[in-house]
C-alpha cells in the first residue's frame, strides 16, 4: 500500500509523465502545420516550448534537419524527453531543458523556428508571443496550438473550466489579432480534429488514472483528481462544437 500523500501537481506528473503527449495533439497535425513553413531545409535552429516528454519534439526531429531546444517546466517531463533522445541517438540535435516559457534561458534572435503545442494559455496567449518575438531570427516562424472558442455561443460551464484552470479562452479571429499585432504576420491558423482530443490524450490518460486510483486506495485527493479529469472528458464530449485547439502559424516581420 502507498503511504506517501501526493499533492495535485504529482499527480499531474505521474498522470502525464509516461503518456505520449500531455495534451490534445498528433503527429499529422505536427506535420500539417510544418507544411505552412517555406523552406523547411533552411531552418537550423528551433526551440519547443512547453514541450512536456517530447511527443511533438521528436515529430519535429525527424523532419527538420537542425538542432532542437525542448524546454518545460517539469524535471520528470524533460528526464522521458532526455531518455528518448538517447534512445533514438539525436543527442547530438535535440536536447530537452528545464525552465520557464515567460522568462527563457537563451540569447535573443537565434531560432529560425519556435514551435508550442498546448503550452502557451499557461502564460498567455498575447505575453508569449510578445516575449518570444524577440528571439526569433527576422523571417522565423512561431507556430502554437492555444485553446479556442469556434463559436459566438460561450457556454459559462466552459468559460469556468477553463479559467478555473488558468487558461482563458479567446476568438480564433480576436488571436489572429493579436498575433498580428506581436509582430508577426499571419500566415494560417486550422483546428485539431477530434480524434486529437479522445484518441491521442482523453484515452490514454483515463488509463493512466484507472493506475492511480489502484495504486493510491481511498486516496480522496486522488480520487478528486481523477474527477476532475473525468469531468473534463465529460465537459468535451458535450461542449466539442463550441471550443478547441488552434493551430496560429506566424511569421516574425
Ligand atoms: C498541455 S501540456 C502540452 C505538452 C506537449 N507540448 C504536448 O502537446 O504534448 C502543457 C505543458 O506546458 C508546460 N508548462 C506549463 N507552464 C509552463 C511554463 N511557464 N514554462 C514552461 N513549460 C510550462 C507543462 O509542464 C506541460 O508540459
Amino acid at each position: 500500500m502507498e503511504n506517501k500523500q501526493p499533492s495535485v501537481m504529482d499527480l499531474l506528473i505521474e498522470t502525464h509523465a509516461e503518456l505520449e503527449r500531455q495534451g490534445p495533439g498528433s503527429p499529422e497535425m505536427t506535420c500539417k502545420a510544418l507544411g505552412f513553413l517555406d523552406h523547411l531545409d533552411q531552418i537550423s535552429r528551433t526551440a519547443d516550448l512547453g514541450c512536456g516528454s517530447g511527443g511533438q519534439t521528436m515529430v519535429l526531429a525527424q523532419h527538420l534537419a537542425g538542432t532542437i531546444t525542448g524546454l518545460d517546466l517539469f524535471p520528470d517531463f524533460i528526464h522521458v524527453l532526455n531518455e528518448n533522445v538517447q534512445k533514438r541517438n539525436v543527442e547530438e540535435r535535440v536536447r530537452g531543458v528545464v525552465g520557464s516559457m515567460d522568462d527563457l534561458p537563451f540569447e535573443k534572435e537565434t531560432f529560425d523556428l519556435i514551435w508550442s503545442e498546448g503550452a502557451i494559455d499557461n502564460i498567455g496567449f498575447e505575453k508569449g508571443l510578445a516575449h518570444w518575438h524577440g528571439f526569433l531570427k527576422k523571417n522565423g516562424y512561431v507556430v502554437v496550438t492555444c485553446p479556442s472558442w469556434l463559436t459566438n455561443e460561450r457556454p459559462a460551464v466552459i468559460e469556468k473550466f477553463w479559467s478555473d484552470a488558468g487558461s482563458g479562452l479567446d476568438a480564433v479571429g480576436h488571436n489572429i489579432e493579436v498575433l498580428q499585432k506581436c509582430g508577426y504576420q499571419f500566415i494560417a491558423s486550422f483546428a485539431l480534429p477530434e480524434t486529437c482530443w479522445t484518441d491521442n490524450y482523453f484515452i490514454p490518460r483515463e488509463a493512466a488514472l484507472k493506475g492511480l486510483l489502484k495504486k493510491y486506495p481511498g486516496n480522496e485527493t486522488v480520487e478528486a483528481f481523477v474527477a476532475e479529469n473525468r469531468y473534463e472528458v465529460e465537459l468535451y464530449a458535450k461542449y466539442k462544437q463550441y471550443y478547441g485547439y488552434i493551430f496560429y502559424i506566424g511569421r516574425k516581420m
